[in-house]
C-alpha cells in the first residue's frame, strides 16, 4: 500500500502528526517539494519536534527517509536537524536518510534576495524568507546548484563562481546589497558537501530496488499554495498537490493506493493572500488561543476563519483525495455555534462555479451547533458528541468523500478512527 498524504487549505493542517501516525505501516517516507517553510510538529510524551525537511517518520524506528529531487535543501538546516534529533537520541545515517543527487541547494543569495524583494515590493506575498522561491527560480533558469554539483568540489566551484558574477552585479546594481564572497560561501559550503556525501544517492535506482516496499509520501505546504492551482500569487514555488509526488521523487513506476487528504477542522493562512472565511477580534482569539496558532517555523501568528466546504471540494477534486482525515476538532470544543462555508457570493451574486481568483468572495454560511464539552480524551467515535459527528458528516455531504481519521489533540495517540459505514 503506498500512500500519499497532502494538505487540503492553505498549510499546517498537522500533516507531521498524520505523517507520524501513518509512518508505523510505511517502509520509506519520502519529502518531494518545498523545503524548510515547512514545518511538521509532532507531539510525543509531551515533547515537541518540528521538521522542516527530514520527513516526520524518522521518529519510528526501522524506517528510511528519503528527500526527493523535487526538494529544495538549505543544508545549514539539514545539518542542524540531524543535530536536534542526535541530542534527541535519534541517530540520522546513510542507513536511515537518503538524499537525491538532484535535490537544489538554498544559497545565501536565495535566502536574501527572498529578503530583499519582499521587503521592495508594494503586493507582499509574506514568504517566510527561507529562499524557497529563489532557489526554485535558480533551478528552472538552469543555474541552480544540485547535491551531486555540491559534493564535487571542482563543479561547484565552477557553479559558484559562473553564479556569483551575475548574482554580485545584481544585488549591487539593483539592491544597493554588498554582495557575496567566494571564498567565504566555498568553504562553509563546501563543509555541508563533505555532510551530504553521505546521505546522496540516485534515488530512483534506490526506489526502484525497493519498489515492493510500502511508500508514504509526505506532501509539505497546502493545496491553496500550489504554484499553479493556488491562490496566485500568494502561494509558494512548488506543486503542493498529490500529483508532484511521483515527479518530486523520481518514483514513477510506483501505483499509489490512496491519497489522504488532511484539512483543520476549520482554516487558517500564515502571509499574505485572499480568505474568505477570514475573521476578526473575537474569534480570531479564540481560534489562536486554544488551536495556538502560530507558525511553526516563524512564529507568526496564523489567519484564522471557519471552514470553507467550497475549498475544501476543490482540493478533493486537484488532489484525487481518496479519504480525508480531520484535524483539531477539538479546538471548536468551547464553540457555541460554529459556521461552515458551503458556497461563495460575489457582491450580491451567489456564484454556481469555483470562482478564478478568490479575491472580493463572500462566504455563504450554514450553521451547526457546537459540542460544548472536552472531546480531547475521546479515542472511539461512538462516543462523540452528536453534534460533532453531524459537523463531520455535514463535511463528508458535501466533499463526497469519507472521513476516515479524526484528530482530537496535538499528542500522537489523540487519533480517532472513524468506523466505515
Ligand atoms: P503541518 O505543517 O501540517 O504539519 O502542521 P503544523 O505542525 O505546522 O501545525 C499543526 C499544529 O497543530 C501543531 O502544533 C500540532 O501539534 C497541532 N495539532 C495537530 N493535530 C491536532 C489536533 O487534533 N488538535 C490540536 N489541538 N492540535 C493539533
Ligand atoms: P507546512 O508544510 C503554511 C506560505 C508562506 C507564504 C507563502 C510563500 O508547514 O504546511 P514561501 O516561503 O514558500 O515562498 O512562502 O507560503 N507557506 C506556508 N504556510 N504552512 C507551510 O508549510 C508553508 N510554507 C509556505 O507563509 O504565505
Ligand atoms: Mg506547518
Amino acid at each position: 500500500m503506498n500512500l500519499v498524504v497532502v494538505g487540503l487549505q492553505w498549510g499546517d493542517e498537522g500533516k507531521g502528526k498524520i505523517i507520524d501516525y501513518f509512518a508505523r505501516n510505511a517502509d520509506i517516507i519520502v519529502r518531494f517539494q518545498g523545503g524548510n517553510n515547512a514545518g511538521h510538529t509532532v507531539v510525543i510524551n509531551s515533547k515537541k519536534v518540528i521538521f522542516h525537511l527530514i520527513p516526520s517518520g524518522i521518529l519510528r524506528k526501522g524506517k528510511i527517509c528519503a528527500i526527493g529531487n523535487g526538494v529544495v535543501i538549505d543544508p545549514k538546516v539539514l545539518v542542524e536537524e540531524i543535530e536536534v534529533l542526535k541530542k534527541e537520541g535519534i541517530g540520522v545515517t546513510s542507513d536511515n536518510l537518503k538524499i537525491s543527487f538532484l535535490s537544489h541547494i538554498i544559497m545565501p543569495y536565495h535566502r536574501i534576495i527572498d529578503s530583499l524583494r519582499e521587503k521592495r515590493r508594494i503586493q507582499k506575498i509574506g514568504t517566510t524568507k527561507r529562499g524557497i522561491g529563489p532557489c526554485y527560480s535558480d533551478k528552472i533558469a538552469r543555474c541552480g546548484i544540485r547535491v551531486i554539483d555540491l559534493i564535487d568540489p571542482g563543479k561547484f566551484s565552477l557553479k559558484l563562481r559562473d553564479n556569483l558574477r551575475e548574482k554580485n552585479a545584481l544585488f549591487r546594481k539593483v539592491y544597493n546589497f554588498k554582495g557575496f564572497s567566494f571564498k567565504k560561501i566555498y568553504q562553509e559550503y563546501s563543509y555541508y558537501g563533505e555532510v551530504l556525501k553521505n546521505f546522496a544517492c540516485d534515488l530512483v535506482e534506490f526506489f526502484y530496488r525497493m519498489r515492493k516496499k510500502r511508500f508514504l509520501f509526505e506532501g509539505a505546504q497546502g493545496t491553496f499554495l500550489d504554484v499553479d492551482f493556488g491562490t496566485y500569487p500568494f502561494v509558494t514555488s512548488s506543486s503542493t498537490l498529490w500529483a508532484n509526488s511521483l515527479v518530486g521523487s523520481g518514483a514513477s513506476f510506483l501505483k499509489i493506493h490512496k491519497v489522504l487528504g488532511v484539512a483543520k477542522a476549520y482554516t487558517t493562512r500564515v502571509g499574505e493572500g485572499p480568505f474568505p472565511t477570514e475573521v476578526k477580534g473575537k474569534m480570531e482569539n479564540y481560534f489562536r488561543k486554544w488551536g495556538k496558532e502560530f507558525g511553526a517555523t516563524t512564529n507568526r501568528p496564523r489567519r484564522c476563519g471557519w471552514l470553507d466546504l467550497v475549498l475544501l471540494k476543490r482540493a478533493v477534486k486537484l488532489n484525487n483525495v481518496t479519504e480525508i482525515v480531520i484535524t483539531k476538532l477539538d479546538v471548536l470544543d468551547k464553540v457555541k455555534e460554529i459556521k461552515v462555508c458551503v458556497g461563495y457570493r460575489k457582491g450580491k451574486r451567489k456564484l454556481d462555479a469555483f470562482p478564478s481568483d478568490l479575491e472580493e468572495i463572500s462566504p455563504i454560511y450554514a450553521k451547526v451547533k457546537g459540542w460544548q464539552k472536552s472531546i480531547t480524551s475521546l479515542r472511539d467515535y461512538r462516543l462523540l458528541p452528536l453534534s460533532a459527528k453531524k459537523y463531520l458528516e455535514m463535511i463528508e455531504n458535501y466533499v463526497k468523500r469519507k472521513i476516515t481519521f479524526v484528530s482530537v489533540g496535538e499528542a500522537r495517540e489523540a487519533v480517532i478512527k472513524k468506523r466505515q459505514s
